[in-house]
């Protein structure tokens, strides 16, 4: 076959221009013989046919009796297995991926199958090392309704998987645990559930050299998975789902740091957050008026707490509507807005997708109505005979409102009627960023005391999985606290039925709220807060770990749910801060406080019924908060970098320490440290009375953040003191880390002069990088700043790769180098040397501080000789 392109390589129809060779030899699928340009035999995809064994014998019945399996390589470190029906199209996950449209061409795997006849097996091993990556064992079952494989795993290395409260970081194998992936109103009780979002993805270790890989299962549907020893030994996992296809991901790294780089290409990287959402956050249900509001604000910034975002939950609304203003205790809401905002604070508001079905009175109802803009039952004969006037053949359940109907956000049309919604609430209040809840959908009393979901096999699958089977789960059924399945959406060409789509809900509400707010607000970055999120929820939104409790044990295990969350591709992820549900004591605020000035998401939260929380409460939360969000915004330069570098390159932003020592067995099971890039690593206390905590430091030179001196070198296990007012913050050597001086809100401290903290490691070198723009604009070429960092053979050179306007008036003013072993004799910038009044170092802590007049904008270098 002949290829044809045209001049920026993209396939032609037959008749137009001749491939030159150069532009051939670009596809990898492509070959250059004879003159002509072909495709590689080997480019196409392999495809084998697999038959059921049995066609009697069954577990649930609707066997699908031949199936087509296809392997395809997207990537050379990418392989998609796909089993689905030649026969009948089944429903499949309506979100692209992002994959390349030719294949790698030097896959890093080799396929095993048996031959023809043979029972069905698959094993996937990496060419490089020879170790088996993937490998099914037992019978893959394969039924309209349930789709189950079990997998062997290279080790117990295992993480991800979610939503799910995991105990810890690296699943346990010990007994069989099962959880379940479906999206729900769950809140994070220490047991087996599932929560609001769903991740059918997985890492896993492959070798005790750091190699992994990781697995997304691409399907919606109900699932669960269980993670079991196997007879031999080995470690399994079994995953089952209720529908779809089994769609089968697997990105081979070879290291976590990459394999994370290689899922948000795939789904979708990271959305870069507005500078202002890196600040603090005050929120709470059952802010009473506008003038709690204003008090709450007001003592926290009398006593220096910095406060950026103010989130306002359901109390402003009229009756719990969306879109309304309670005119009681709210009717000076727009100007609280307008307060805050001469404050430099902004302001999150809370939009649910559950609209009143007040379709008389309620013009947002009205207004959809129009758009017809709701799910829908499946068929007419669904509808109860007691549907409420003018709720059609809408699904009607019950919310915060009282009996709610649920945009359907996959419709085009309910796209518009959001966003006019959203964008005529602005015109009145002027909010700046939306919090979009209660996304799981959730629907209360769902079979039990409202909507009572009809007897089908959508409601009532032959298996439910523990979705449905928890305990939690009071009705025993999938519908339950959420709508039925047998209701339907549609994208205006197919329909869906919510039995497939459930846990895109959050995902779809997401995505439309973020396009609304591009509308409503153009030029800039919109920021979305989303409860309930799915593969590719990144792109769109921000997420926090839901409804959690005032516990020492649920703060400890919100760094585990952040970890994931970043795993996830979702970076920027937080718990609500001193719990949502209970009312914390000091010393758990304080502490929960110090954890949450590290959340990449810091919202300190609770729930209506409880008192106020905020750190302003207590005197002694409040100097405690003080100090270590002045922390935290002096490293909000880092954390914006960071976050950049996810947004375009896919890194990570919190990582767990096994990211950056993958090699390093210890690191591969801490979960209650976390590091912010290579740089900076937090062990935040999270034990009741404790003073002290242990600290596990990987190979590397750990330097005090605080007092800049050298604390170990690891590999080493160390108790560290670790007082009330204290909490362990490290540097690791080799780390350049950009600060700026901060201020009671980022629209002062973003004016502030900046500095940098170069920690050097053991050959007295790091590297490190500032990303800069005016912090809330659309990202457009050549309107950002960013400088690279070097510091070796005792020169440390800045060179910047582009700038602009927005880092044009800010000045670099302190070089702090951590681990100058030697007491410098002069330190000479750009070619002048110091007078030494403009530098100090400390012989015992081994720093060395440089006071500079640098702008951010223009290269320099200093050389220090000693
Ligand atoms: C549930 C959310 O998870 C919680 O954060 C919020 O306060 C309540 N809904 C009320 O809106």
């Amino acid at each position: 076959m002949q290829n044809k392109w045209n001049k920026k390589g993209h396939l032609l129809p037959a008749g137009e221009v001749e491939a030159t060779e150069e532009e051939c030899v670009q596809y990898s699928a492509c070959e250059w013989t004879q003159g002509v340009c072909h495709m590689k035999d080997s480019a196409g995809y392999r495809v084998v046919t697999l038959e059921k064994m049995e066609a009697n014998i069954t577990m649930f019945g609707g066997d699908i009796h031949s199936l087509l399996l296809e392997v395809i390589s997207h990537e050379d470190y990418h392989v998609q297995i796909k089993i689905s029906d030649p026969e009948q199209v089944r429903y499949e996950v309506p979100i692209p991926l992002q994959v390349p449209e030719v294949g790698g061409n030097d896959p890093w795997y080799s396929l095993n199958l048996p031959e023809a006849g043979h029972a069905f097996t698959l094993a996937l091993t990496r060419t490089s090392t020879g170790t088996t990556m993937v490998e099914t064992v037992g019978p893959l079952t394969y039924e309209d309704q349930f789709l189950q494989v079990h997998l062997r795993l290279p080790s117990t290395y295992l993480y991800g998987l979610g939503e799910n409260m995991h105990a810890t970081f690296r699943h346990s194998f010990t007994f069989r645990s099962t959880f379940p992936l479906f999206a729900r109103d769950q809140p994070t009780f220490n047991g087996k559930q599932n929560e609001y979002g769903v991740h059918p993805y997985f890492m896993v270790f492959e070798d005790d050299q750091g190699t992994a890989h990781s697995l997304l299962l691409y399907n919606s549907n109900a699932m669960e998975y269980s993670t079991f020893m196997l007879d031999d030994g080995s470690a399994g996992i079994t995953l089952r789902t209720t529908g779809g296809v089994l769609d089968f991901h697997i990105l081979m790294g070879p290291h976590p740091d990459h394999i994370l780089a290689q899922y948000t290409a795939l789904v979708g990287r990271p959305l870069l957050p507005p500078y202002w959402s890196l600040g603090f956050g005050l929120s709470r249900w059952g802010y009473n008026s506008t003038a709690h509001v204003r008090q709450v604000v007001q003592r926290n910034r009398a006593a220096g707490v910095p406060q950026d975002v103010q989130t306002l939950d359901i109390d402003y609304m009229q009756d719990k509507r969306d879109f309304t203003i309670d005119p009681v205790s709210w009717p000076d809401l727009p100007q609280l807005v307008q307060e805050l905002h001469n404050d430099g604070i902004k302001v999150v508001i809370i939009f649910d997708p559950a609209i009143a079905t007040d379709f008389e009175t309620y013009p947002p109802a009205i207004h959809g109505g129009e758009a017809d803009a709701y799910v829908k039952w499946a068929s007419e004969d669904l509808i109860p005979g007691d549907q409420c006037d003018g709720c059609r053949d809408y699904v009607v359940g019950r919310v915060w409102p009282g009996d709610t109907v649920f945009p359907d956000f996959f419709k085009p049309d309910t796209h518009q009627w959001w966003t006019q919604e959203i964008t005529a609430f602005h015109q009145l209040v002027g909010f700046d960023g939306a919090w979009v809840d209660m996304n799981e959908p959730s629907s209360f009393g769902t079979n039990l005391y409202a909507l009572r979901c009809p007897r089908n096999l959508w409601d009532d699958p032959p298996y439910p999985t523990h979705a449905a089977l928890t305990t939690e789960n009071l009705s025993g059924r999938l519908s339950d606290k959420t709508i039925c399945m047998s209701s339907n959406h549609t994208d205006g060409n197919t329909t869906f039925l919510h039995y497939n789509v459930h846990s895109l809900y959050g995902w779809s509400h997401a995505k439309v709220t973020h396009s609304a707010l591009q509308a409503t607000l153009p030029g800039l970055r919109p920021l979305v807060l989303s409860r309930s999120t799915f593969p590719g929820s990144g792109r769109y939104t921000i997420h926090w770990l839901g409804d959690n409790f005032a516990t020492w044990e649920q703060m400890r295990r919100s760094v585990i749910g952040m970890l994931e969350f970043n795993l996830f591709g979702i970076p920027m992820v937080g718990a609500d801060i001193c719990g949502f549900s209970g009312h914390p004591s000091a010393e758990l605020c304080a502490r929960w406080m110090q954890l949450g000035a590290f959340y990449p998401f810091s919202r300190n939260h609770n729930m209506e019924g409880f008192p106020d929380q905020d750190p302003a409460v207590w005197p002694q939360v409040a100097d405690i908060s003080r100090y270590v969000l002045q922390l935290r915004y002096q490293y909000l330069p880092y954390l914006y970098t960071l976050l950049y570098l996810a947004h375009t390159e896919g890194s990570g932003v919190v990582r767990p320490l096994l990211s950056h020592f993958p090699g390093d067995l210890k690191a591969r099971d801490v979960d209650d440290q976390f590091l912010w890039g290579s740089g900076l690593m937090v062990a935040p206390v999270l034990e009741e009375g404790a003073i002290t905590r242990d600290v596990y430091f990987p190979q590397g030179e750990w330097y005090d953040l605080v007092t800049g001196a050298l604390v170990v070198s690891g590999p080493a296990q160390a108790t560290v003191s670790a007082p009330l007012e204290t909490l362990p913050l490290y540097l690791l050597g080799g780390a350049v880390l950009p600060f700026q001086y901060p201020a009671i809100n980022t629209q002062q401290s973003r004016t502030n002069p900046l500095g940098l903290t170069v920690a050097l490691d053991s050959n007295g070198t790091a590297t490190g990088m500032l990303f800069w723009d005016d912090g809330e604009g659309n990202l457009v070429d050549g309107d950002i700043h960013i400088s690279h960092y070097v510091f070796t053979q005792m020169e440390l050179k800045g060179s910047v790769l582009e700038t602009c306007s927005a880092a044009g008036s800010l000045a670099l003013e302190r070089v702090e180098v951590l681990g100058m072993w030697q007491e410098p004799k002069d330190v000479i910038i750009n070619e002048v040397s110091q007078p030494t009044h403009l530098w100090t170092y400390n012989q015992n802590t081994t720093l060395l501080s440089i006071t500079t007049n640098l702008p951010v904008g223009s290269d320099f270098n200093i050389v220090i000789n000693i």
